[in-house]
């Protein structure tokens, strides 16, 4: 069982959110998990260009690490989610990997897959920036297990509440538990996309062929 943890925050291992992700993840390599950090502070990122081509064959044009983070994302079996509160959003870092993930959204790559979300804020924003992630999931199929969402400073009840959220991440993988209200509104989104797959299909190839292959069309 792969978990991934995608860190946004600008601030390297001075983050607070890396911080309660990587409790997260520690609370999951203890249930057996492997376990694995991305500091997006780290990587190259270029911004999506909108090219498209990501929907007329596999992979994306862009030879930087967003390419092989999105590849590590197809390969994870749940995802952590990390951003601090800027503006009431996500930050620019986070943001420009989930817009390099179009892809996903068109075909629900997710599917199948558990994510959860931390959120640190100086004013106690998370609440808006917990939601947006969580739909996020829901966009390219991912079932959410919960949050955590702490106002810096940390406190030690944020640490449990992160390690308790890396064991139901890997209790909801292991035992891949069913949220009926989450699959009834990832079913909303497939029908949504199959009209758009299908009316699209001379133009998005690729993404055609492969809600073929999946049997959806
Ligand atoms: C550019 C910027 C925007 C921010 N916007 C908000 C905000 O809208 N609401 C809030 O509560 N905190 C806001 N903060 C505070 C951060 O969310 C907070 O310090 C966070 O815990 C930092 O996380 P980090 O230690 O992982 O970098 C902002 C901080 C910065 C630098």
């Amino acid at each position: 069982m792969k978990i991934l943890a995608l860190c946004g925050s600008p601030r390297g291992d001075k983050s607070q959110t890396k911080v309660l992700a990587e409790k997260v993840l520690e609370a999951a390599k203890a249930q057996g998990a492997e376990v694995e950090l991305v500091d997006l502070s780290r990587v190259r990122l270029e911004f999506c260009r909108a090219c498209e081509a990501c929907h007329q064959k596999p992979g994306c044009i862009l030879k930087d690490d967003g390419t092989r983070i999105l590849e590590q994302m197809l390969a994870a079996d749940g995802l952590v989610l990390a951003s601090p509160v800027y503006l009431n959003q996500v930050t620019a870092q986070l943001k420009a990997l989930l817009d390099r993930s179009s892809h996903f959204v068109h075909c629900l790559r997710l599917t199948g897959k558990y994510l959860a979300v931390v959120t640190t804020s100086g004013g106690g924003g998370g609440t808006d920036v917990q939601a947006y992630l969580k739909k996020y999931g829901i966009t390219v199929g991912a079932q959410g297990v919960g949050g955590v969402d702490a106002k810096v400073p940390l406190n030690p009840g944020d640490l449990a509440t992160a390690a308790a959220l890396g064991e139901t991440l890997v209790i909801a993988i292991r035992e891949k538990k069913q949220f009926p209200d989450q699959l009834q509104a990832i079913e909303s989104q497939k029908q949504y996309f199959g009209k758009l797959i299908a009316w699209r299909k001379d133009h998005w190839t690729f993404e055609y062929q492969y809600w073929k292959d999946q049997g959806w069309l």
